[in-house]
């Protein structure tokens, strides 16, 4: 599903962010990545949904896309296998609930018909069937998030990505976007969540990916996470 080997990161200011990894994550799995700030996490998770070109390595796939030879034109082909999710949701604040998550299936020419159906197939998911007419700005923080992760599936990926999408929501919302998450992947999409949440690591067991200076330094089945953040 996602196969990375002896993938690298420099930025143009020199910086390498991901030094030479080598992992392997199945169809279905949950993965979290944690590391202190810094650590490479973000740039490692963007490698996967292409935000980040690597600069070099032996092998790069997601999803059966090759992302070493994939060209640019070619990305949106990998977004319907890959969706994403933010610490910051990233909605578009002049479109409502409806017109945020239909416009993403908008842009791989689905029909309108089964665009109508679909949104509301997802926002019943995410329990916001009543939100449907109403701005983001008119949410509150988890209910933004539950729309993001609705955009994120409209097109069932195979591949869920979320940077610390619990980053800005209070402890008992982080929760309901755990659970959400977490039915998400039991419906067989592949999750791959960057956190700095101990409680949520440490309560909700997944398999643990540590990261530091680049490098992954432990890759568990399952554990607890001391940050030092
Ligand atoms: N666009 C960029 N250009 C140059 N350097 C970058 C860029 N993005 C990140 N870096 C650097 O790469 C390293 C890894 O950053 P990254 O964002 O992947 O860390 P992180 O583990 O996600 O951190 P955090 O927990 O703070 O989100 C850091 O040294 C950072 O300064
Ligand atoms: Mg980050």
């Amino acid at each position: 599903m996602i196969e990375m080997q002896d993938v690298t990161k420099k930025y143009p200011n020199k910086t390498t962010a991901v030094r030479g990894i080598s992992i392997h994550i199945s169809q279905g799995e949950f993965v979290y990545v944690v590391g202190p700030s810094g650590s490479g996490k973000s740039t490692f998770i963007k490698l996967m949904y292409r935000e980040e070109k690597a600069t070099s390595g032996q092998k790069l796939e997601v999803a059966r896309h090759d992302l070493l030879k994939i060209k640019n034109k070619e990305v949106p082909y990998l977004r319907r296998d890959v969706g994403v999710v933010f610490q910051d949701f990233k909605l578009l604040p002049r479109k409502t609930v409806y017109e945020n998550i239909a416009y993403a299936m908008q842009v791989i020419g689905r029909k309108p018909r089964e665009i109508k159906k679909r949104v509301m197939e997802v926002l019943d998911l995410v329990g916001l069937k009543h939100k449907v007419r109403v701005f983001p700005s008119e949410l509150s923080g988890g209910e933004q998030q539950r729309v993001s992760i609705a955009r994120a599936i409209v097109n069932t990926p195979k591949v869920l990505i979320a940077d610390e999408p619990t980053g800005n929501l209070d402890p008992e919302t982080s929760w309901e976007i755990m659970h959400l998450l977490e039915r998400i992947n039991n419906q067989g999409t592949t999750v791959v969540m960057a956190t700095h949440n101990k409680t949520i690591v440490d309560t909700m067991r997944h398999r643990l990916i540590a990261i530091e200076n680049g490098l992954i330094v432990r890759d568990e089945a399952e554990g607890e996470y001391e940050f030092d953040d």
